[in-house]
């Protein structure tokens, strides 16, 4: 019934001396929402880098939606680019274009719209997002939310089969947190969407994810539900979860 969409296998990646992933694997099934948690600097935002082919690995294979990523060359890869969207910790807006030509960006290179179905598909992605009027804003005229949200809009723009989300609620009030929560569950159901959402809002893993896949050491020591993970994973999982909800 399920097949996987992603599969990491025995991948390694080391920068310098510094060995982030080492033969680490990880099977992702169509329509899943996994969560990837770990401590700061254990290699999750390394691994969604992997997986659109951003960062390569020294050794293994990452085979995405039927495409052997680390064997194809940068011009191969984009059909699958397509099919993935990414959404960056931080953002990463274009600074230069207004809030409009940045949500337009991805449909404009990838498919042919008329400007008048354009602009209607840039408001309904950023009602999507709870935005309204702010098109002709610059980046730098929004606050730290509206940008996430901005950032997400683009992200949906060319109705992808996987979303990478890094961090997607870090410096988000509550309630904008939980727009972004409700968001990713709707896409899930609405459009079957596989989502890999690396984050340490534990509050976020509780409501959206269907299953938990905690790095540590280069590896991906624990992989299962949120139950097994709260109570039966290793130590550090069941310390992540608990500080999580302390915080929270
Ligand atoms: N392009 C790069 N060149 C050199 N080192 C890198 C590169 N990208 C990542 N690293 C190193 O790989 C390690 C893992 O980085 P990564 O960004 O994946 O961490 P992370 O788990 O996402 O952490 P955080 O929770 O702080 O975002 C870090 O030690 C980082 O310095
Ligand atoms: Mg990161």
């Amino acid at each position: 019934m399920t097949e996987p969409v992603i599969v990491l296998d025995r991948v390694s990646r080391a920068f310098g001396p510094k060995k982030v992933l080492a033969e680490a694997s990880l099977k992702i099934n169509a329509g899943e929402i996994v969560a990837i948690l770990g401590a700061s600097g254990s290699g999750k935002s390394v691994t969604l880098k992997m997986i659109n082919g951003l960062i390569l690995p020294d050794s293994g294979s990452i085979n995405v939606l039927g495409y052997h990523v680390n064997a194809l060359r940068d011009r191969d890869l984009a059909p699958l680019r397509r099919k993935i969207s990414y959404l960056f910790q931080g953002g990463a807006l274009f600074d230069s274009m207004t809030v409009f030509d940045n949500i337009a960006f991805p449909i404009r290179e990838h498919l042919k719209m008329d400007p008048d179905q354009l602009a209607e598909r840039v408001t309904t992605l950023l009602a999507m997002v709870q935005l309204d009027d702010v098109e002709h804003l610059a980046p730098s005229e929004l606050s730290g939310g509206m940008r996430k949200r901005v950032a997400v809009a683009r992200a949906l723009a060319l109705e992808p089969e996987i979303i990478l989300y890094d961090e997607p609620t870090t410096g988000l009030d509550p309630v904008t947190g939980e727009a972004i929560a409700n968001l990713i569950l709707d896409l899930d159901r609405r459009l079957g969407v596989t989502s890999l959402v690396v984050t340490h809002d534990i509050p976020l893993v509780l409501r959206v994810a269907d299953r938990v896949a905690f790095l540590e050491s280069g590896q991906f020591i624990f992989d299962g539900t949120l139950e097994a993970a709260r109570t039966s994973g290793p130590d550090t999982v069941k310390q992540f979860f608990q500080a999580g909800v302390i915080h929270a």
